[in-house]
């Protein structure tokens, strides 16, 4: 068997939480790669909604086990706020989420530089989530983190050296800060997270594609925000592209079957950083008004534009994307005509690849289409789309040269429509 990976396109939030829930049903495993606590994804169904932050999306569908990864960061105080919150809400999670060994620990510390950092960046900063995501990740490749697996033997020891470096760091950037509260926390998160299932989840995952069963991969973040490919340094320290999830969850290349990326019919990014189509008139605004376009877990503002299928091309390139999911296109339903970005002018010259540097001077180069003025939200197969609607996704895929194979018209596990089904 293979792993299936589901990834964002863009700048995040593209709606991997509502994806991912209603295709839990077709696998045995979720297993979440990368990323941490700075993920923020949305589930609805049946009136409720939830917020998951490092518990995969899986978690709702039957008993299926779900896999933390060794790419994710964890902090154990959020961790414990999150799995207490969904057992008391009636989702027992103890036996089937299993978390890797090898995945690093956020510090309190961690979040401290996290701020301290921003600090010292002032009007350059990234904008970040404040989770201590980019430390956490730091110390990792610099050999000096701490992994769950540490909690098993001589914790306390490890723990003081790490401190101890963190609070040199920070002295030396004269940096104000109290981590008793947050310490205290962390060590009860600690304790909490012993009493999870802890595993060798490279070997887990290989085990389980051995004995046949099926394994579904979810990204966190875009592929904007991608370490090596997004707009850095205005990324998130991770690699959010489909290769994470070979290194996430320690897969071979050629176990990577379908990647599915997920992009907004229109695009929106959150925290500092280039944003070639973004709109900062009331198009915009409505854009967000319509598509509730505040953070789902620090709830400031996300800014809001036109779909960019230069960024997109790119997106697809890196991920080897086989199949698109358009999310929110219920969004657009009462506009009168909707732009796409097809190239970008850089110095007068008209490109259509993602160059270099999307910093400056990059303008956006539209096409206008009609819009479709229907409301789609509760339609429940594609025979009811509008004719201008199914020109919408024919010229993206066009554009794209990927198959859209579902569509998703609102926020709840029930407005989602596939594409391409045998009738
Ligand atoms: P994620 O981080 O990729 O999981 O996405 P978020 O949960 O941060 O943001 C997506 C937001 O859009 C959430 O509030 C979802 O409930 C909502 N959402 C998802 N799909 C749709 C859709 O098709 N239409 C509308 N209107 N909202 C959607
Ligand atoms: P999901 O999984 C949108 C952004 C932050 C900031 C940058 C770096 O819900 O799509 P970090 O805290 O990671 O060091 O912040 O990345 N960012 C996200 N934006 N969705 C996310 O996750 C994000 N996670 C991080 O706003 O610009
Ligand atoms: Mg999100």
């Amino acid at each position: 068997m293979k792993v299936d990976v589901l990834l964002g396109l863009q700048w995040g939030d593209e709606g991997k939480g509502k994806v991912v829930d209603v295709l839990t049903p077709r696998y045995d495993v979720v297993a979440r790669f990368q990323g941490g606590p700075n993920a923020g994804h949305t589930l609805e169904f049946e009136g409720q909604k939830y917020v998951l932050r490092s518990i995969p999306s899986g978690i709702f569908q039957g008993d299926k086990v779900n896999i933390i990864g060794n790419g994710v960061v964890l902090d154990p105080s959020l961790f414990k706020a999150e799995a207490e919150a969904l057992e008391a809400s009636g989702h027992p999670l103890k036996e089937r989420l299993h978390i890797s060994k090898k995945a690093h620990l956020i510090m309190p510390t961690h979040r401290i530089l996290d701020a301290a950092y921003e600090a010292a960046k002032g009007a350059s900063k990234v904008g970040t989530t404040g989770k201590g995501i980019g430390p956490t990740y730091t110390d990792k490749v610099s050999r000096n983190g701490l992994r769950v697996g540490d909690i098993l033997n001589n914790f306390e020891e490890k723990y003081a050296v790490a401190k101890a470096r963190h609070e040199q760091i920070l002295k030396s950037l004269n940096y104000e800060y109290d981590v008793t509260e947050l310490e205290k926390q962390w060590m009860e998160g600690i304790d909490y997270l012993r009493q999870f299932c802890l595993v060798d989840s490279e070997h887990e995952v290989n085990n389980l594609l051995k004995e046949g069963k099926s394994v579904l991969c979810e990204g966190a973040q875009g592929t904007m925000l991608d370490v090596d490919f997004g707009s850095y340094p205005f990324v998130t320290s991770s690699n959010t592209i489909c290769a994470g999830a070979c290194t996430g969850l320690g897969l071979g290349p050629n176990k990577i079957g379908e990647v599915f990326g997920i992009m907004k019919a229109y695009c929106t990014r959150v925290g500092a950083g280039p944003f070639p189509t973004e709109l900062f008139d009331e198009t915009g605004k409505t854009i967000r008004d319509l598509g509730h376009e505040y953070g789902a877990v620090t709830g400031r503002e996300r800014r809001c534009g036109w779909v960019d299928l230069v960024a997109l091309r790119y997106s697809i390139m890196v991920n080897g994307v086989t199949q698109l999911i358009l999310m929110k296109s219920d969004v657009l339903d009462a506009f009168d005509t909707i732009k796409a970005c097809v190239a970008y002018k850089v110095n007068g010259e008209e490109i259509d690849y993602f160059p270099y540097d999307i910093t400056e001077g990059v303008e956006p180069v539209y096409v206008e289409l009609p819009g479709w003025k229907t409301d789609m939200t509760k339609m429940t197969s594609e025979d009811e789309f509008p004719e201008e609607f199914n020109a919408y996704i024919s010229f993206l895929e066009e554009q794209l040269e990927t198959p859209i194979k579902i569509v998703s018209v609102g926020p709840d596990r029930a407005q989602t429509i596939e594409r391409y089904t045998e009738k």
